[in-house]
């Protein structure tokens, strides 16, 4: 059998961009070709004549930098181009400018003919994921966000901290919108085959606080070096990984909710999906709590504002 040719295009060289090109190189043994597009030509050049120096270490990736015409044969467009968060700032105050960058972007790539997957890490994430599902026409299942899978890892590193057990030991989940109103599904988290509940009694209190912490993460890197990057770089770089290797795995990225967890709304939005190359194979509606579950559609209720207020 002939293997499909693997092709990604990264739209945004910028430091989200770059640590995720350095990451995929590194891990993905079955990539071909990585496009490097940027509006700063210079930095797309030296980056992929940078980066193609990994792949003397790795598989013989063939990186150069191209146009939005590269995405016609790619077989995943990752995105994250865009104005990042300064201190202070939240996700939902970028919108105004990303929505432009996303548009002006996207009217290219779908003029090339791309018919892959789209990987959007640009914020606000899960707003800019359902525009690029609205605004594509594409099938829902072959347009993702990274959603709250930073958030997840930043709540696994905690509670592995906590209870001085390896990160691989954790299985938890942050939902809902990867900004102010996620949440923690402390109902189905596991400390290897135990309850997490059970090996760590936790009150009202103890759940919020670990909430906050994971919460307030992001802004408290910015707060000391400016920008984060590394993590979502990675949380990319496995999302990607998942659908070129089409290894089924279970991530927590912004998908549709339609018709799950009672939410009527057309939006995309953070829960745990079953990744493979076909992209969102299908959303986990996981076992939530009655006050995760409230949690879950109110952060909806708020993302579909956020679009309402958009589109009038
Ligand atoms: C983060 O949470 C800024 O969304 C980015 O690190």
């Amino acid at each position: 059998m002939i293997r499909q040719n693997n092709k990604v295009v990264l739209v945004g060289d910028g430091a989200v961009g770059s640590a995720f090109a350095f990451s995929l190189l590194q891990r993905t043994t079955t990539l071909d070709e990585l496009v490097i597009v940027d509006r700063k030509p210079e930095l797309a050049i030296g980056d992929s004549l940078d980066l193609e120096d990994v792949t003397c270490f790795d598989y013989p990736t063939n990186v150069h930098t191209g146009t939005y015409f590269d995405a016609r044969d790619a077989t995943i467009v990752v995105i994250t181009a865009g104005v990042p968060r300064k201190e202070g700032e939240t996700r939902l105050d970028l919108i105004n400018k990303n929505e432009k960058i996303l548009r002006s972007i996207l009217e290219p790539i779908m003029a090339s003919g791309f018919d892959g997957i789209f990987v959007i890490s640009a914020n606000p994430v899960d707003i800019l994921t359902t525009l690029t599902q609205k605004i594509t026409g594409f099938p829902k299942k072959r347009v993702i966000g990274t959603g709250t899978s930073l958030d997840t890892a930043r709540l696994r590193v905690l509670l592995a901290q906590k209870n001085h057990v390896p990160v691989s030991e954790v299985n938890a989940y942050v939902m809902g919108e990867h900004g102010d109103t996620s949440f923690v599904n402390f109902e189905e988290a596991k400390l290897g085959s135990k309850q997490l509940t059970r090996v760590m009694p936790m009150d009202e209190e103890d759940k919020k606080n670990i909430l906050m912490a994971v919460r307030k993460k992001g802004g408290e890197i910015i707060k000391h070096k400016g920008a984060t990057y590394y993590g979502v770089a990675r949380c990319l770089s496995q999302i990607c990984e998942a659908i070129l290797t089409n290894r089924d795995l279970s991530l927590p990225v912004s998908a549709p909710v339609t018709g799950f967890y009672g939410i009527e709304n057309n939006l995309y939005i953070g829960t745990p999906a079953i990744i493979n190359r076909s992209g969102i194979q299908h959303v986990i509606e996981t076992k939530l709590s009655e006050s995760e579950l409230a949690q879950f559609q109110a952060s909806a209720t708020k993302m579909q504002k956020v679009l309402d207020s958009l589109e009038s």
